[in-house]
């Protein structure tokens, strides 16, 4: 399906939508430029009000303001604000990602175990997005009978972005938000009166010894690693669980040289990005790509399109696990580039290799078409119903 942007890449790289006020880049060479693009902004407050998605997002962060504070991650600030949050959460986050191997083994290894025995499972919802929860409420500091609650949550709190969404699946977006806020606030209230070895921790240890970061940016920023780094890595996962099912000789090439599995993740990230879109809001009118916007037009980026576009790779509709270079924007470019990368790179890697080696006879139980989770902005699989021999 994907190769269904070819056209629109090709004829109308990019394009201004005519209802609503957005510009779709579809090409490669836009795209990266527009997201290192610094004149632009990531803060909502910047976008046309009439914009709906915009419009949805804003009510849920009104929502959340008047209880817990203005979302300060780093998602949502841009410069100078952006440069030193980001600079104090991505130097203790990278630490402990940076430390988290062994971690990150010791759970895929259980969540393996629990699947002993079994001659069938869903290999997403048994298996995939169970192990990112795990290991960013770990490394976070969250109990792991909070594990689930946050799980949950954070999948309810994607919900935030569906501009058709019901009353009823609003309040659970909201009250997904919610639940993980407190979750948060109670926790670095305990972690201040009591450190103990987690980011919360460290973080506070920062902020005590000068580093600029008020409590509400500590709080949202908590928030933003959890929502950015579950379902993003659960999907990285499973994803590529799916394409190495349907790519035998991939999957038979990394059983006989497990270190393929490096170029494979980055190919899998290329080929079904967890991540579809990501955008920038006009502070001015401008120009991108010789089309003209305005003052408060986002510009969408599709990373989907610009990982297939012909111009920058080769043969994009190709699953190559041994494509060199791989120069994908899955993860994003410029200022606001992933600061998870490392952490789901080790988690993909890690999580789809033992699968596969642990289960060298693994198919799907049949051939049906894979079975797209519909969630707008992040795109994985639903479920993916396996067999072990
Ligand atoms: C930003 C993708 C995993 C935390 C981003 C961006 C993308 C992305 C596309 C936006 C970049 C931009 O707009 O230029 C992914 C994918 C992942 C993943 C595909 C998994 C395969 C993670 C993990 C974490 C994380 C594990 C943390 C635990 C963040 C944060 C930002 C971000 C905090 C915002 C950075 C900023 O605005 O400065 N990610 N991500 N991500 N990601 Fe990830």
């Amino acid at each position: 399906p994907h190769a269904l942007f070819d056209p629109q890449r090709r004829e109308r790289p990019v394009e201004h939508d005519g209802m609503i006020p957005a510009m779709l880049i579809s090409a490669y060479g836009v795209g990266r430029e527009s997201l290192m693009d610094r004149s632009l902004s990531r803060n909502f407050d910047d976008a046309a009000p009439e914009n709906p998605v915009i419009a949805n997002v804003r009510r849920l962060n009104a929502a959340m303001a008047a209880e817990f504070g203005k979302h300060d991650s780093m998602l949502t600030l841009d410069d100078p604000d952006h440069g030193r949050v980001r600079g104090i959460v991505a130097e203790a986050f990278l630490k402990r990602a940076a430390g988290a191997q062994g971690l990150v083994a010791q759970i895929i290894d259980a969540q393996i175990d629990a699947l002993a025995g079994r001659e069938t499972f869903d290999a997403v919802n048994d298996y995939a997005a169970r192990i990112p929860i795990q290991v960013l409420g770990t490394i976070l500091g969250s109990p792991p009978e909070m594990f689930e609650s946050l799980k949950v949550w954070t999948e309810a709190g994607q919900l935030a972005f569906d501009p058709t969404k019901s009353a009823e699946q609003e309040k659970l977006a909201l009250d997904g938000r919610r639940g993980i806020l407190s979750h948060f606030k109670e926790l670095m209230e305990a972690r201040r009166a009591a450190p103990q070895d987690d980011l919360v921790s460290d973080l506070l240890a920062a902020q005590a010894n000068g580093a600029p970061i008020d409590d509400n940016e500590i709080l949202f920023n908590l928030f933003a690693l959890l929502v950015a780094g579950h379902l993003t890595t659960a999907d990285l996962i499973g994803n590529g669980i799916y394409l190495l099912l349907t790519h035998d000789e991939a999957r038979q090439a990394i059983l006989a040289d497990p270190k393929l599995i490096t170029g494979a993740v980055e190919e899998i990230l290329r080929y079904e990005p967890p991540i579809s879109f990501s955008a920038r809001f006009a502070k001015a009118d401008g120009k991108a790509g010789g089309c003209p916007y305005h003052k408060g037009d986002a510009l969408v980026v599709s990373l989907i399109s610009a990982n297939r576009d012909e111009d920058r790779i080769d043969d994009p509709h190709r699953f190559d696990i041994t494509r060199r270079p791989n120069p994908h924007l899955s993860f994003g470019a410029g200022a606001h580039i992933c600061v998870g990368a490392p952490l789901a790179r080790i988690e993909g890697q890690t999580a789809i290799l033992k699968l596969l080696q642990r289960f060298p006879h693994l198919r799907k139980v049949d051939d049906s078409p894979p079975d797209w989770r519909v969630v707008p902005g992040v795109r994985g699989l639903a479920k993916l119903d396996v067999i072990t021999e």
